[in-house]
């Protein structure tokens, strides 16, 4: 069974305070959806989505705590991560720091990083290797730009992406008893999540038509670069426009798995209606 997933993309926005102010609003609304017990918040309990949230670097410390301290049913993780376990690297995050602050996803390639910071498909593929053998688990992001789509190359470039962007760690994930628990259920470290450039906070999400197309695409595909038994277990996300609005009709396709959420995630309220549609 595929794990179904909400991730919170919060990119650059935020402060120290702002943030607790958001997840004491989200222990209120969230209500059932917050723990009982240190066991119920284990990374494996199965029952309901995944809650990712992805703050910027300066806050992962914040949102650590208020996790902690409010008992609040989610994971979180860095929006970028360096692939060297430390060093002469100014400016970056090491997967150490992140991971004992407690967080286990990284995201890896959103269009941002690629087309702003000029992060290649080898550079990331680098992010990926480093982030699930620490044991983390990586969220790569794909997604053609409106040319790209207008060019009929959607799919050349996603196999591209997945292609160069799994390199390094395709035999790792051929070895797939590791990413499925005795009872089939999905333990990958790897979550795929589709964002058409074109949809990123644009408000002109994919139909579901679109996004499903896409997704069966990027399964079949996985099936070939890595195994039928991952693919069939990978969670792939969709993310651009996701809206309380259009979040069911999306979540009802066969092939998406789960959101990943930029400016909808920024509102505790909004956020949780889309974690619900899921
Ligand atoms: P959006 O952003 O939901 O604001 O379109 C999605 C993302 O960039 O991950």
């Amino acid at each position: 069974m595929r794990k179904k997933i909400a991730a919170a993309n919060w990119k650059m926005f935020k402060t120290n305070s702002e943030a607790q102010a958001y997840f004491n609003d989200w222990a209120a609304i969230a209500g059932g959806a917050v723990c009982e017990s240190a066991a119920a918040h284990a990374a494996d309990d199965s029952s309901g989505p995944d809650v990712v949230f992805f703050p910027s670097a300066v806050l992962l410390k914040t949102v650590s705590e208020c996790i902690q301290s409010k008992k609040i049913k989610a994971h979180f993780g860095a929006q970028n991560i360096h692939f060297e376990k430390e060093g002469a690297f100014t400016g970056e995050t090491s997967l150490i720091t992140i991971q004992e602050l407690g967080a286990n996803y990284a995201l890896i390639g959103h269009s941002e990083r690629r087309t702003l910071f000029n992060e290649s498909d080898s550079f990331l593929a680098k992010k990926v290797k480093s982030t699930i053998d620490r044991g983390l688990t990586a969220m790569l992001c794909v997604g053609e730009t409106l040319k790209e789509r207008q060019g009929q190359q959607t799919f050349s470039v996603l196999k591209k992406q997945l292609t160069e962007g799994l390199v390094e760690v395709i035999e790792l994930l051929r070895a797939s008893n590791e990413f499925v628990s005795s009872s089939g259920e999905s333990k990958s470290k790897l979550i795929i999540a589709y964002e058409p450039v074109w949809a990123i906070g644009t408000g002109q999400v994919a139909t579901p038509e679109q996004a499903e197309d896409a997704h069966f695409y990027i399964r079949s595909e996985l099936t070939q670069i890595v195994s039928e038994k991952f693919a069939a277990q990978v969670s792939i996300l969709y993310g651009g426009s996701v809206k309380p609005d259009n979040a069911q009709s999306l979540a009802a396709q066969p092939n998406i798995d789960g959101f990943l959420v930029g400016g909808a995630s920024l509102k505790p309220k909004d956020f949780f209606q889309i974690v619900q549609a899921l």
